[in-house]
């Protein structure tokens, strides 16, 4: 039997969807949703919910005894472009969050942590195509710098602790269920938004700016593949390269004019150029298919298809 698992952040855009998702594979009394404040109805609706910070240590230890929690994934954080203009209390949501959950497990509180890394914690110094597991990592956005500091934490905490901690770099995340909030990707998202309501979009990266992307499905998929896989496998414990499919705005433009023939996209870059222009163009995600057995199923056009099917139906 599954022992109870506990979700930081679950009524974000990923946090939601994993919650679902784990509860319909574990049962939902076995899953103990929390984030600072409610979410969706469905969410809601579902199962077993805290009112949680991720930064109050006594609050979470309180939960985690409570519910006997052995297993916390760490959805909560503050993304790239929210993060560049409060850029300390980026700093200390993302880390000490990630201290509070490291430092359960190494007090032996829980048994297994999931925490998500970024292709952010690449910078304009790596190599952009294909941007192999391990290279040079110099971040130039505060986000990024969180994610990589979380990185070395990470493996510090399995190396000294033996801490079961495992994490991915997670490209852009296309979903239709909750919106994303306050990252660099985000356009990949409200994009399918504003196609389906006013027939065009206003795109705030260049139309030539190509980065890593990925459907939510794909997303949850590679999540839980990666918590279910034989410790013996789990060879690189800062965080594992993930990759599906990598387009400009565009080829997504493209792809909605297919369904939507008079669709009209217009480019209006912003402070967010800068952080995209910083980040890797594709991803080489070979450690995580040969140590895990990673495979995506969703490229731009299925993606297209899914996204614009079911916001449609909504
Ligand atoms: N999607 C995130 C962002 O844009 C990157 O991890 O901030």
């Amino acid at each position: 039997m599954q022992k109870p698992i506990l979700i930081l952040g679950a009524c974000g855009q990923i946090g939601t969807e994993l919650t679902m998702e784990l509860r319909s594979k574990y049962g939902a009394d076995s899953v103990v949703a929390s984030d600072i404040r409610e979410g969706g109805e469905a969410l809601m609706a579902s199962g077993p919910f805290e009112l949680l910070d991720a930064t109050n240590y006594d609050a979470i230890e309180d939960v985690v005894m409570h519910y006997e929690i052995d297993e916390v994934y760490l959805m909560a954080a503050m993304l790239s472009a929210t993060a560049e203009k409060f850029p300390m209390r980026a700093w200390n949501l993302n880390m000490n969050s990630l201290f509070n959950v490291l430092n359960l497990a190494k007090d032996r509180k829980i048994s297994k942590i999931f925490w998500p890394s970024s292709i952010a914690v690449f910078g304009p110094s790596t190599p952009k195509e294909n941007t192999p597991q391990n290279t040079i990592m110099e971040p130039s956005t505060v986000y990024g710098i969180s994610k990589q500091s979380g990185e070395r934490w990470c493996e510090y905490y399995f190396n000294k602790f033996g801490v079961d901690v495992r994490s991915v770099r997670y490209p852009g995340l296309i979903s239709w269920k909750t919106m994303p909030g306050g990252g660099t990707t985000d356009y990949a998202v409200e994009i399918y938004h504003q196609a389906l309501e006013n027939g065009r979009y206003k795109c705030f990266l260049k139309e030539d700016t190509q980065l890593p992307m990925m459907y939510m499905d794909d997303a949850i998929r590679a999540t839980l593949n990666l918590m279910e896989a034989d410790v013996s496998t789990i060879r690189v414990r800062s965080s594992y390269n993930l990759g599906s499919m990598s387009f400009t705005p565009q080829e997504i433009a493209k792809t909605i004019k297919a369904h939507i023939p008079d669709f009209q996209m217009e480019y209006q870059p912003d402070f967010r150029q800068q952080i995209a222009d910083s980040w890797p163009s594709s991803i080489d995600d070979s450690y995580a298919k040969k140590d895990w057995g990673w495979e995506p199923k969703y490229d731009l056009k299925s993606t297209t298809s899914e996204m614009l099917k079911n916001l449609g139906g909504k």
